[in-house]
Order: C-alpha cells, then structure tokens, then sequence
C-alpha cells in the first residue's frame, strides 16, 4: 500500500518520519510532496519525493497537510490524477465533507492529531464519510496507531474533539504553569525544581488513574482525608475552577464557530 503525503510542515513531517522509522513502512512505499522542494532533501532516504500530481497519482491513501487556505487549490491541483478508490485524507478539521466533495467525489476521512504523537501517545481523532469502507478505516488506523491511540467520532464532534485532545495539552500546560508560577511565590524552591516535582506527579497521576482505572474523584478521596490540608485545596478548585472551565469551553468553542464559518467561505 502507497502512502502519499502532500504538505511537509508540522504535521506532514510528524506523520512521514513517525511512518517510516515506528511504521517501518519501506521507502518505496512513502510519498511525499511540498510547495518548497529544499524542505524535503532531509527525507530522501526514507521516502519517494515527487509533485503533488505524482504523489495523487500513485497513493492509496493520501495525506492532505496543508493549511486550510490551501486546501482547495491542492485538491483541485489532484482532482484529475487521484484514482476513484483512493481514500483522501484532510488534517483539517475545519473545512467539512460537504465542502470537500463539491469539488471532489473521493471518499475522504479528516484526521486530527495531538501534539502528544511525538512521542507515539496521540489520541487521534478520525471521521470518515460516507464512501469510507470499513476495510479504508482498518488501514488508516492501523497506520495513525503508529503515533497513539485512535478515537473515531461523528463529523459534527470533531470540533469538542480536537478541544479535548489536539488543544489540551496546551490547556494543560497553562494550568500548571499558573499553578508553578503561583507555587513559588510561597516558597524558596527555585521554580526549575517546582516544575520537575509538579510535572512529574503530574503525569505520574495520570498513569496510575489510567492503569488502576481511577476516576478524578478516587484520587481525590485517596488524597483529600476529611478536614485535611488537600481537602483545603480541592475545595477551593472545586469551588473556583468551574467558572474558569466553562468560560474557556465557550471561548474556544466561539472561536472554532467562527474559524470554521471562515475556512468554509475560503473553501
Ligand atoms: N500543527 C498542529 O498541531 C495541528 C494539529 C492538528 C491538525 N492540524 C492541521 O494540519 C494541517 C497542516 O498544519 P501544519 O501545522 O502542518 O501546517 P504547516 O506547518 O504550515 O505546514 C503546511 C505545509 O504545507 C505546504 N504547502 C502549502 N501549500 C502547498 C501546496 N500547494 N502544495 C504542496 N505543499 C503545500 C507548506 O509548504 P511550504 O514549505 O512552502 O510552506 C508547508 O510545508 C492544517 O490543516 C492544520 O489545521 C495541525
């Protein structure tokens, strides 16, 4: 099976190095094509570099890893070379499967990586529509399962999706970050070793919660006894956080409204 991927920026390069060295998916097998060919003299090792048209042309599956306001023009650059059984497929959550077939008839799937790929725990969402078979999506999973977890959802939950997933690990970050920064305003450890103590029990909790199958709220009872000193605290974030929380679902989710209505009308 030929793996095509056209754009070789953030995303397009994660999915060809992570296909190649964990897929170990040969070098005749891996496609690639970008707007600015110098980019691509690092992957002539592992990969096939070749135009869009070609990469169209003679994939089975092909990756679309451009940015939004580009993916019109790819599509139609290709539209006359793809084969009609080859699955496309849009790192785009943005531009929907409606948009995408007034210009191409082409079964297509949209795939939403997080940052966490890098080090092979994505939690990667799919969607396919409707002209995806179940045989294309047993061989996009298993190709996406070399950078994580798959996690297919309806179109119309890509959106909440992608907060959870692709946006989270930057909320996550923001979090501690305000939790370290206010930490050392209360203490004479330096920050750096805040941030190690903070980030380790971090991901250490979220490993135990996901191996013993805990729920927040067991940790919180295994930690907070009654009228104890993490009791004090969780309360406070119980308390206060909600309205943090909530404010930044309906900011976000705003904000996807309006992106998408915008990449929708460039399309
Ligand atoms: N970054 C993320 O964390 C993330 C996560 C999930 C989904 N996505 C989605 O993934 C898509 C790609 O994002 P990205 O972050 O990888 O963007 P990016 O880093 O800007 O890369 C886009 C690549 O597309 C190439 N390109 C543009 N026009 C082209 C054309 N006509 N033919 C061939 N190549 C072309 C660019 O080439 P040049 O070298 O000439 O610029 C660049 O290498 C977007 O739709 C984004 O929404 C991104």
């Amino acid at each position: 099976m030929k793996i095509g991927i056209i754009g070789y920026g953030s995303m397009g390069k994660m999915l060809l190095w992570k296909f190649s060295e964990k897929g170990k998916i040969e070098k005749s097998d891996l496609l690639v094509s970008n707007r600015t060919k110098d980019k691509l003299n690092e992957t002539k090792d592992i990969a096939e570099i070749m135009s869009n048209r070609e990469v169209a042309s003679s994939a089975d599956i092909v990756f679309l890893c451009v940015r939004p306001s580009d993916l019109k023009s790819v599509i139609e650059e290709i539209k006359d070379v793809l084969k009609p059984e080859t699955l496309m497929v849009s790192l785009n959550g943005s531009v929907s499967f409606e948009s995408i077939h007034k210009v191409i008839g082409n079964k297509t799937a949209k795939v939403i990586p997080s940052l966490t790929a890098e080090i092979e725990r994505s939690q990667t969402l799919i969607a396919c529509d409707a002209g995806v078979t179940e045989d294309d999506k047993r061989k996009l999973k298993a190709l996406l399962e070399n950078i994580g977890d798959v996690i297919e959802l309806p179109e119309n939950e890509i959106g909440m999706g992608s907060e959870l997933v692709s946006c989270m690990p930057g909320f996550i970050a923001s979090i501690f970050d305000v939790i370290c920064t206010s930490a050392e305003g209360h203490t004479s450890i330096p920050k750096e070793q805040i941030v190690k103590m903070v980030l380790s029990t971090m991901s250490s909790t979220g490993d135990l919660m996901l191996q013993k199958e805990m729920t927040f709220k067991d940790v919180v009872k295994r930690v907070a006894t009654k009228g104890g000193i993490t009791e004090e605290g969780t309360s406070v974030v119980y308390r206060d956080f909600p309205a943090v929380s909530d404010l930044l679902f309906k900011r976000t989710l705003e904000k996807r409204r309006l992106t998408t209505e915008k990449a929708e009308k460039d399309f």
